[in-house]
């Protein structure tokens, strides 16, 4: 029996290993498409603020329609879920538009670079204001990770400030977005499909204000008209799929972060950016030194190098844990 029961576990296992292989590539594939979709509305039409807004308009509109026809069914929310949504949503808000606001300035492959720095970010904030504290070899890794993004930086041949400032605000914008949302998804029902529909409409409501208060209907005419004189007729179509696209990789993101940790979905997330950056050089023929490859190459190394640092860590405080549980 007792082998029988190993066999189911394994095939269970089994089973919950392709579907997540499943959704990282989906999450990856999506992002591709959104990433080389909302350049190319960037390039014919520079308005970040909009191109943002409208992500996640259209994201909140497919989720209201499901909901309605019952094709997904609506999460049962109260008031405490909005409230604990809040900060969530703040923080997802700014580092969506300064990501958009980035690579509005920047060539995607630079922004991404820039955002594979992310876990430093988290390193630091967990350490300076949650008072954490980490073994030395984690502190370590995050060197090079920074040393690759600054050498990277550095030798960009097309350097921009704001490209640059808007990828560092969106790393710090979304490790607080990972630290509130680890905490208001705790124990909550709302799956994680429904949780980022929620998400969207909050940051919607957040951002629309500013989108018309730093760029507003009379920059949006003017410049729609140019891009449709530009491209002609699919240029609306490269906006649509910009923020179809938008929304879905991030649903899928949201729903694999269900099923596994924090630390394997920001694994998954760093060779996210790695198909993004090496497609998006293909595809929009980014000029790239080799130097600055090999800043690319260092920072993203010190992510892995740092993601496992953070298993082994994990793995021996449960180790320990469970010492100290025998013990007594
Ligand atoms: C955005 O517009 O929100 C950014 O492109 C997000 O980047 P990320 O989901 O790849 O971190």
């Amino acid at each position: 029996i007792n082998i029988e029961v190993l066999d189911e576990q394994a095939r269970l296992e089994a089973a919950q290993r392709i579907k997540i292989g499943i959704y990282f590539a989906t999450w990856w594939a999506l992002n591709v498409v959104f990433n080389i979709y909302n350049k190319k509305v960037l390039n014919a039409f520079p308005y970040p603020w909009l191109t943002s807004t409208l992500s996640l308009a259209c994201g909140s509109l497919m989720m209201l329609v499901s909901w309605a026809t019952r094709i997904a069914d609506a999460p049962k929310t109260d008031l405490d879920f909005w409230k604990t949504l809040f900060p969530v949503a703040v923080a997802h808000t700014i580092g969506h538009v300064a990501a958009t606001v980035s690579m509005s300035k920047v060539a995607v492959s630079f922004t991404h670079i820039i955002k594979s720095g992310e876990p430093a970010f988290s390193v630091l904030v967990s350490s300076f204001l949650l008072g954490e504290t980490f073994p030395v070899p984690v502190y370590l890794s995050l060197l090079p990770i920074i040393g690759g993004c600054a050498l990277a930086a550095v030798t960009e041949l097309n350097f921009n400030m704001i490209g640059f400032m808007g990828a560092m605000i969106s790393n710090l914008a979304f490790v607080f977005r990972n630290i509130f949302s680890k905490k208001a998804m705790k124990g909550k029902s709302v799956s994680g499909m429904n949780y980022y529909a929620c998400l969207s409409m909050m940051s919607l409501l957040i951002l629309t204000p500013f989108a018309f208060a730093v760029e507003g209907p009379q920059m949006w005419a003017a410049g729609w008209k140019t891009a449709l004189a530009q491209i002609g007729p699919n240029f609306v179509w490269w906006v649509a799929a910009q923020s179809i696209f938008y929304h879905l990789y991030n649903q899928v993101s949201y729903m694999s972060l269900d099923q596994i940790s924090p630390l394997t979905f920001s694994v998954g997330n760093t060779m996210k950016r790695i198909s993004v950056i090496v497609s998006s050089i293909i595809i929009f023929h980014t000029p790239v030194q080799p130097v600055n490859a090999l800043g690319a190459a260092i920072a993203i190394l010190g992510t892995f190098l740092y993601s496992q640092l953070l298993w082994l860590l994990m793995g021996w405080k449960i180790y320990r844990a469970m010492g100290m549980a025998e013990a007594s």
